[in-house]
């Protein structure tokens, strides 16, 4: 018989629907053909099926698990390791205290296992969180040891070795060294207290705070055991646009219950803290980062939390942005007001995380320019343990932007990446678009400040400028649904945030294969094609949303679907006009010297190629210059006829992806294939919209035919500037 897939504590099916269903998969298989257990995806990438093939009878070669249990990440490690090896083969492993037997898997620390401490591994410079797994002879026997200088890095280990078991890999001669490069490596949940996720499309907040902390949810673990295996090592729980009240006994005895879950899994909680809490739950008069009372509250808050949460790992704030509170409410920098809560957070060995997503409240000549104009003049006045949180682009989590001109411009001040996993303007839950590739675009960007070589990889692992507090913090996309992130294939993001936060030269592809074994198949036939729509998927949001440099055209207020119509309203900058800027002349933002000079941030030698219509890649045209509609592109076309055909290629390469999947039917569980080609319906329908609306909307500006063979629109433009959304999920509350 087929080994059952084991799922996580919460999953377990009822008894008699297990016989059920093993009884089912007995006459499957009795009739030849491949038995798949449908499966509700709530098991993510830690599904520990046999992997599959020839060795899908096999078991790991594991015979002995020899692993010590006495710390709570200890026992969190063992405890993964006898679920990942009984489920991969079938049987349970025969514990031991020491190695007996060849084909044994030794796990621990030098300070944990006598044994290891004997094998004398050199173990220098993997730090706290690294691990060293290698094949070895231990007491005559071969075994595979998973060793660190800490338990959690042999927690780390001991995911990496499951995660080579599920690929089917020989576990002969293996010598595998690995250490982050990141230190700070968060989720960053835009969750509210009742449970509503900014931008979250996948049901309500998993912290369930009514019930907290007398009922832990068995998710809580799930999540840390998830995290764990792709190395997170800390969540900030509360959006951004935070609720003071978070910080109230009440609230924190809450984030306490959370943090005693997470901590066995290596995972610390961090806080969204809202800047004029002082006032609204402390009762004074004003929040000024530089009045004495200010500070000792603040100080005071800190000591509270940190007598609760030992290792709480600090404070995350959005300040004068977007109508939130900050220190220049008082006439005072961000870095006044950074700088009080990093002394408040320090003597207990806390950060600060310091969001640079800020632009003023008059409006700007570009917002573009607004967060490098407010920051770079602070370059080195923060102290040492505070990180500038930036996004990955200066405008807003797009489905392709330039680098954000603050890497490499604030060299004396250890900036980390905020990148946003949750989809907020690539479809939400219901559109493919793997974002492994955009993360690793702006990793791999060269910033050329200290000549070529110098990427935003470089920046944010302070090997640039020589920092030691590095970070990178990921914008969640989980929430109760069953599947965690709304959709099977949004979980690969979260995958692939967290491998590359641990190894940001990982590459995107490689992420992509590994998460499709795990969640999907080993089947070469299933891992290609599927990889193949993943590498794809992104390209083709940017193709139907809007390519070559278009950004910022999405609908008002859900940002779901098309506005590139979108005007008026209470700020220039918060419409689709300001940013494509098109008339009957041509499209497109000038940023160039002539223009904005947004290009001048970046270092001259990038400035030059995006000031330079003829050297700017395609891909950024319009976000670095107004160009006639007729300017030839590289191909020869027209601009015009070009951008037509980007957004048919964007709905053709969706178009490709089910057919795609429906030749996968079969070869997937048919619960989650039947969902994620679902989803894809919806996605082609709403490519299809996209191209429509925005070929309606700018055909209604250029005045030009559409190129030959093109189909027009079905509907005039103002049907689809009549559409409306009130109810779209995740909108600002
Ligand atoms: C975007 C998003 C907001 C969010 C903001 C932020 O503007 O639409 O919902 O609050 O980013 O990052 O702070």
């Amino acid at each position: 018989m087929l080994p059952l897939t084991h799922s996580a504590g919460e999953t377990r099916r009822p008894r008699a629907v297990r016989f059920a269903l093993s009884l089912l998969c007995g006459i499957t298989l009795l009739a030849g053909a491949p038995a798949l257990q449908a499966e509700d995806g709530y098991d993510l990438w830690l599904r520990y099926a046999a992997p599959g093939g020839a060795s899908a009878t096999a078991s790991p070669g594991i015979t002995q698990l020899v692993a010590v249990a006495d710390s709570p990440v200890q026992a969190a490690t063992h405890r993964e390791l006898q679920r990942g090896l009984e489920a991969l083969s079938g049987t349970a492993p025969v514990g031991a205290k020491t190695v007996t037997r060849a084909g044994a898997l030794l796990v621990g620390t030098p300070a944990s296992s006598p044994q290891i401490a004997r094998l004398g591994f050199d173990l220098d410079g993997l730090g706290d969180e690294g691990y060293r797994i290698r094949s070895a002879v231990v007491g005559g026997h071969a075994t595979t040891v998973v060793t660190a200088n800490t338990d959690v890095g042999a927690l780390y280990g001991s995911f990496h070795l499951l995660r080579l078991l599920q690929a089917g890999q020989s576990l002969d001669g293996l010598d595998i060294r690995e250490a982050p490069r990141l230190d700070v490596r968060v989720l960053n949940h835009w969750d509210n207290l009742d449970r509503y996720v900014e931008r979250g499309y996948a049901g309500q907040s998993i912290w369930d705070w009514h019930r907290l902390p007398g009922w832990l949810d068995p998710r809580y673990t799930d999540y840390a055991r998830a995290n764990a295996s792709i190395g997170i090592n800390g969540t900030v729980l509360n959006n951004v646009n935070a609720n003071a009240e978070v910080l109230t006994p009440m609230y924190l005895d809450k984030v306490a219950a959370i943090a005693g879950v997470l901590r066995p899994y290596g995972m610390k909680v961090y806080l969204s803290a809202r800047f004029s809490a002082p006032m609204e739950i402390g009762g004074l008069a004003t929040a000024d980062p530089l009045d004495a009372g200010v500070q000792r509250w603040w100080k005071t808050k800190a000591d509270e939390v940190y007598a609760l949460i030992p290792d709480f790992g600090g404070f995350l704030v959005k300040a004068n942005s977007e109508g939130q509170p900050g220190p220049q409410d008082y006439g005072r920098s961000h870095a006044d007001g950074a700088n009080m809560l990093a002394d408040a957070v320090a003597p207990h060995g806390g950060i600060v995380m310091w969001r640079a997503f800020v632009y003023s409240d008059e409006e700007p000549v570009d917002r573009a320019k607004q967060a490098y104009n407010e920051f770079v003049p602070l370059d080195g006045t923060f102290r040492d343990n505070v990180l500038v949180q930036v996004k990955n682009g200066a405008i807003d989590f797009q489905p392709r932007e330039p680098f954000h001109p603050l890497f490499g411009a604030m060299p004396k001040t250890p900036l980390m990446m905020e990148f946003q996993i949750t989809k907020e303007y690539l479809g939400f839950s219901t559109h493919l678009a793997y974002k492994g590739p955009l993360y690793e675009d702006v990793l791999d960007a060269d910033t050329q400040v200290q000549g070529p070589g110098s990427t935003v990889a470089r920046v944010i692992d302070g090997s640039l400028d020589g920092h030691a507090l590095t970070g990178i913090a990921g914008v969640a996309n989980i929430g109760s649904d069953r599947n965690w992130s709304g959709s099977h294939f949004d979980q690969a993001n979260w995958y692939a945030f967290g491998r590359l936060a641990w190894n940001p030269a990982l590459s995107s592809r490689d992420i992509a294969a590994e998460w499709t074994r795990m969640t999907f198949s080993n089947d070469p036939a299933v891992v290609e094609p599927v990889v193949g729509m993943m590498m794809a998927s992104r390209e083709a949001v940017v193709d139907y949303t809007g390519a070559l440099g278009l950004h910022h055209v999405m609908g008002r207020g859900h940002h779901y679907g098309p506005g590139p119509w979108v005007e008026g309203g209470p700020r220039a900058d918060w419409t689709s006009v300001y940013f494509h800027r098109a008339d009957a002349n041509g499209i497109g933002f000038d940023r160039t010297r002539r223009g904005s000079d947004a290009v001048s941030q970046y270092a001259p030698p990038v400035a030059e190629v995006f000031d330079d219509v003829a050297r700017t890649p395609e891909e950024f045209l319009l976000w670095f210059h107004h160009v006639p509609w007729d300017q030839p592109m590289r191909n020869g076309r027209p601009l015009w006829d070009e951008l037509v055909l980007r957004y048919d290629r964007g709905v053709s390469t969706v178009r490709d992806m089910r057919v795609t999947w429906a030749g996968l039917d079969g070869r997937i569980d048919p619960e989650r294939h039947a969902q994620v080609a679902a989803f894809l319906a919806i996605q082609q329908d709403e490519a299809q919209w996209w191209r429509d609306a925005s070929v309606a909307y700018f055909q209604s500006i250029s005045g030009r035919p559409l190129p030959a063979g093109v189909a027009p629109p079905p509907h005039p433009l103002e049907y689809y500037k009549a559409l409306e959304f009130p109810h779209a999920p995740g909108d600002t509350q």
